[in-house]
């Protein structure tokens, strides 16, 4: 019989169930168990999930056999719940950020690596097929010499959003605000696309919102091959555009609003394939959970990648890189 991956998740908040919405979705995983601080939510899930139960993870950890952990607590949690899984040789796949300073992301790493168990960064956008079709004209040098590379994040969060969990809008607990949380996942396709950044500046500002980081940020960038661009985050704009994302090469421009391409051409042709049109099109004041797809999709390639013994598409080193341009971004504004 073909091996099934037995999966756990901890954190059953709201991200926390798209992950077992999304497991429910993969034929070579089952969610065998589920674990919070509270109590409420862990058994709420597990009874929708019918999965065991438990409120302390080094007990499901010694309790449970398990293939892969997803982590779905806040940001600033992650460390000592890898460094648990990974003494238990259970492979994890972590949600974005992996953490939130360099020091405690690169300890992720290094104790994954030492213990010889997988690590993968959710970024799901990089699974939906239009920023599939993006990545390849890349990689197929379809824009010729990349010029500019511009990310935006522009949306909405209300005060309510920030008071709804005493971890957020906190430096100590979340590591940032609109980039940190909401604008990391273009600032990871951006890096996907661009390749590393060498030069930032920024500015940073907290224009609407009573948190003590940012909900609003501008940076300006140089890539390593030498092209530039910008960098805007805010939780501040009702009505925004979401995300955008913008590549200019010499031989080509794509833009995408979202999902939605607003302009895809290149000297060459390069054709948009059809892409599934009855995805959600999501708002810029939701958050990116009504959608499992890219979800599921990512954590079938995690289980994947334990049934080969191959790396994860999005290992913990690569995630590493988005919080890593984000702390550099902070750092030249004066907030860190
Ligand atoms: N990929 C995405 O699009 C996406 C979307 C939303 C959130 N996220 C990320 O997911 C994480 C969680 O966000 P959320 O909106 O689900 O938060 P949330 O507050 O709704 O849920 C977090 C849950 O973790 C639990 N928790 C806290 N510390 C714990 C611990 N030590 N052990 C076990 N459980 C613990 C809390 O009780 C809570 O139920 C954040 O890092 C966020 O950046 C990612």
């Amino acid at each position: 019989m073909d091996r099934i991956i037995r999966v756990a998740i901890i954190g059953c908040g709201a991200i926390g169930r798209v992950h077992a919405r999304a497991i429910s979705q993969l034929s070579k995983a089952k969610l065998v168990a589920v674990c919070d601080v509270n109590e409420g939510p862990a058994q709420s899930m597990a009874s929708d999930f019918g999965s065991q139960y438990y409120t302390d993870y080094h007990k499901m950890f010694a309790t449970e056999e398990l293939d892969l952990v997803t982590v779905c607590t806040p940001s600033g949690t992650r460390l000592d719940i890898c460094t648990a899984a990974a003494a238990h040789k259970i492979n994890i796949l972590v949600e974005k950020p992996l953490d939130i300073t360099a020091e405690r992301c690169q300890q992720i790493v290094d104790v994954c690596e030492a213990s010889g168990v997988k690590l993968g960064t959710i970024f799901q956008l990089r699974f939906t097929p239009v920023f599939r079709r993006l990545k390849e004209a890349v990689d197929q040098q379809r824009f010729g010499r990349l010029i500019l590379g511009n990310a935006q994040t522009i949306c909405y969060r209300p005060q309510s959003y920030y008071d709804s969990g005493g971890w957020r809008g906190t430096l100590a607990h979340e590591g940032g605000g609109a980039l940190m949380n909401q604008g990391i996942h273009s600032v990871d396709l951006l890096l996907w696309m661009m390749g590393d950044v060498v030069n930032v500046d920024a500015y940073t500002g907290t224009l609407t919102h009573n948190i003590e980081v940012e909900d609003t940020v501008t940076a300006a960038v140089e890539f390593a091959n030498g092209a530039m661009g910008s960098i805007q985050a805010t939780t501040s704009v009702l009505y925004g555009i979401d995300k955008r994302l913008e590549i200019y090469g010499e031989k080509g421009t794509v833009i995408i609003d979202g999902e939605t391409v607003v302009k895809w051409e290149f000297e060459d042709g390069f054709p948009l394939e059809v892409l599934d049109e009855k995805r959600i099109q999501l708002s810029a004041s939701s958050p990116l959970i009504e959608d499992v797809q890219g979800h599921r999709d990512q954590i079938g390639d995690m289980v994947d990648a334990i049934l080969e013994d191959r790396e994860p598409a999005v290992s913990g080193r690569e995630g590493k890189k988005a919080v890593d341009l984000i702390l550099a971004i902070y750092k030249s504004a004066g907030m860190i």
